[in-house]
């Protein structure tokens, strides 16, 4: 296969096998209509960005009835508040300027620029109804090249581009790329932030590897595929969102001082070997090792009778569990907060995802915690509650 970004030859490096949907919660009379793919990762020698092989359809993911909202979580409300304040004491100084936002999600990060010219683009039609709601003006379409130029005409050119876990769902990168530099002013300013392919390799954590997630950056890679739309990287920050993310600020501006951080990142990224297929090959090992570990703890819990139930039916759970073949008999059930998952299956693997009950609990019970992102919040609001009995797993940073 070619190369998303560059079009050398490419070829994959490893299989977790057949996956359904990450997002695909299914109900018990849809399981025959069920979609499988397999998911293969493969590194790009040339422009070092490491991808999924195959993506299934983006309109089989993102559509009128995508399960995640963002301001579920009360940490990523905090990040995206904390986030805006900064924008706009750094970056939007005028009150007319204009601010875009690539996948909105429900309005969590722009509803706090409702006083400045905004405009949020969002696919999944539900979620863009929910951002319209909070007061967030949004389209429901993928963003492309042609649609940057439609918001042009419509609306002129952007102070400030923004997206969180967004440009790494998107495979025709570079003519979103493309896109972005027709839409930003010259002294515009592009920021977006992704989980930071350095973490899931230090981590072993694989479970950020699915569909949605068609590519996982470096700052190498972000470089790379950017300076080529003229987009040049002069800032990066370090975040724990996500297990561990990266902001990225380009501009198309070439005279920026300060790339010193960047070139940092780069020589780090160097000496990981982040840019070398052989780091792949060992990933690879250390995912196998995992799998036989977590594989072996769920079959002794079953042995001794304690029950394991997975905390928060995350979409990385999906890779997980259908890569380690694991099904109700090895984890009863997962609690999940959010009503379009509770009730249904989880994808591939068909464990019942339920609302959070505590009532048939004991001690002995073990929760794996799939949300191990928001680990901090989750961890506090259970050793308040009373009710929770039992004991965590909690599956990422893997220590090979
Ligand atoms: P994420 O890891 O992709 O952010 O998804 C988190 C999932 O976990 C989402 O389905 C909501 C769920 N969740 C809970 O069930 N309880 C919680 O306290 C939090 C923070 C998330
Ligand atoms: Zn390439």
């Amino acid at each position: 296969m070619k190369c998303r970004v560059c079009n050398n030859e490419i070829s994959s490096f490893m299989s977790f096998g057949k996956m359904p949907i990450a997002n695909g919660f299914i109900k018990k009379k849809d399981l025959k209509k069920e979609y499988f793919y397999n998911l293969e990762t493969c590194f790009c020698d040339n422009c070092k960005v490491f991808q999924i092989k195959k993506q299934p359809d983006p309109k089989k993911m993102f559509h009128g009835n995508y399960p995640f909202f963002s301001s579920l979580s009360k940490g990523m409300v905090k990040h995206f508040n904390s986030l805006s304040a900064k924008i706009k004491k750094n970056f939007l100084k005028k009150s007319d300027s204009f601010i875009i936002e690539l996948g909105c999600n429900d309005g969590i990060f722009l509803k706090n620029f409702k006083d400045y010219k905004h405009l949020g683009i969002e696919p999944s039609r539900n979620v863009a109804r929910e951002a319209s709601k909070n007061g967030v003006k949004t389209i429901s379409e993928f963003f492309s090249y042609k649609l940057s130029n439609k918001i042009l005409k419509k609306n002129g050119n952007a102070d400030l581009i923004y997206s969180a876990n967004v440009m790494c769902h998107i495979p025709n990168i570079n003519d979103v790329a493309k896109g972005i530099s027709n839409l930003l002013k010259y002294r515009g300013v592009l920021i977006f932030e992704d989980p930071y392919l350095g973490d899931v390799i230090d981590k072993t954590s694989f479970d950020q590897i699915y569909d949605e997630h068609v590519f996982l950056f470096s700052a190498l890679s972000v470089k790379n595929i950017f300076s080529k739309f003229n987009l040049n990287l002069f800032k990066v920050e370090r975040l724990q969102t996500h297990g561990g993310s990266m902001r990225y600020y380009l501009r198309k501006e070439k005279k920026i001082k300060n790339y010193y951080n960047v070139n940092k990142i780069i020589i780090s990224e160097r000496k990981r070997k982040l840019h070398l297929m052989q780091t792949y090959i060992q990933f690879k090992k250390n995912c196998e090792n995992f799998k036989k570990n977590f594989k072996n703890f769920l079959l002794q819990n079953k042995s001794k009778n304690i029950n394991v139930i997975g905390y928060g039916a995350t979409s990385k759970s999906t890779t997980i569990l259908n890569y380690c073949n694991i099904n109700k008999d090895l984890i009863s059930q997962i609690f999940d907060i959010t009503k379009l998952k509770q009730n249904k299956l989880s994808p591939g693997t068909h464990i019942p995802i339920n609302n959070f009950d505590y009532n048939l609990n004991t001690k002995k019970d073990y929760y794996v915690l799939f949300a191990w992102n928001h680990k901090k919040e989750i961890l506090n609001k259970e050793l308040k509650n009373k009710k929770f009995r039992g004991k965590w797993y909690i599956p990422f940073p893997y220590n090979k």
